[in-house]
């Protein structure tokens, strides 16, 4: 495969979505699932939610297409050895990775502990380095790959959570840069996604409505985003051979607010 087309059936090759159980990366699971990929999502903590999604997800694969739901820290480097073995020998070699998996814990600069530093950089940025890493071989040999991170807001302008998830999230986009460069040649894109405020995921869903109003003051659009706003940019870059190294930033303008 050289190309994929919008249009086109992605004809069961393999895709990994980390943390595609939920918010965003369910969205985006979702999407492969329609466009006839065969799917491996990874969850952590969450059974219900991941049991949940299964059932949605079953219900959207095209007929023969494979879903294995992986439980485990993407963070973790054997864990994500493991599930990569299994992903090669079920699906077949990675074709899109989807580093969405990540963690949100708001804290001031000078209390943010040592636990909170590792957990989030582990979990945000250490996952998207050790997916990678496994898939690239099996992308080069098939002379395609898609990688595309989820990074944030706060890794262009700091965000409010913290230097923990602002580092951890501007870490990707050297990640994405760098991969970009060293892989172009093969086929390989890697690309970024910069979401701010996407309303029905993550911390967001628990909002008031006069939470949710506020928060759409500092948008340029006076809404905020949606997963499925954040699906269409992942949809662009999955389907564009010549865009790699960029980060999109689905923030409804927040920048100039
Ligand atoms: N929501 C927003 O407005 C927004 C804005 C900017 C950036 N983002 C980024 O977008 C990504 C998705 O966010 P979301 O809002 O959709 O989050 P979410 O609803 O909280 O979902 C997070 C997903 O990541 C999984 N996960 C967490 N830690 C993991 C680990 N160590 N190993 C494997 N999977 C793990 C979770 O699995 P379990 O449920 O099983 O733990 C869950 O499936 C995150 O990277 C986030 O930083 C979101």
């Amino acid at each position: 495969m050289s190309c994929i087309s919008a249009t086109e059936d992605l004809n069961g090759a393999a895709a990994v979505v980390t943390g595609g159980t939920r918010g965003i990366g369910l969205g985006i699971a979702e999407y492969l699932a329609e466009r006839g990929a065969s799917l491996a999502v990874v969850w952590h903590r969450h059974e219900a939610a991941a049991r949940a999604a299964e059932e949605r997800l079953a219900s959207r694969m095209r007929t023969g297409r494979r879903l294995l739901l992986l439980q485990g820290d993407a963070g973790d480097p054997a864990v994500v050895a493991a599930h990569h073995a299994r992903v090669r020998a079920e699906l077949g070699a990675v074709a899109v990775l989807v580093n969405n998996a990540g963690i949100m814990l708001p804290e001031v600069f000078e209390k943010v502990s040592a636990t909170l530093w590792e957990e989030t950089l582990r979990t945000n940025l250490s996952s998207a380095f050790c997916w990678s890493r496994e898939v690239i071989p099996g992308m080069k040999e098939k002379g395609f790959g898609r990688i595309v991170s989820i990074a944030s807001i706060a890794a262009r302008g700091g965000g409010v959570i913290g230097p923990h998830y602002a580092a951890s999230k501007a870490g990707m986009l050297g990640l994405t840069r760098y991969g970009a460069r060293e892989l172009g040649r093969f086929g390989i894109t890697l690309n970024a996604i910069a979401p701010a405020f996407i309303e029905d995921a993550g911390i967001f869903v628990g909002y008031s409505a006069e939470q949710k109003a506020e928060l759409a003051t500092r948008t340029a659009t006076g809404r905020l985003g949606r997963v499925a706003d954040v699906v269409r940019a992942f949809a662009y870059l999955l389907d564009s051979p010549f865009v790699t190294g960029v980060c999109l930033d689905v923030n409804g303008g927040a920048f100039m607010i």
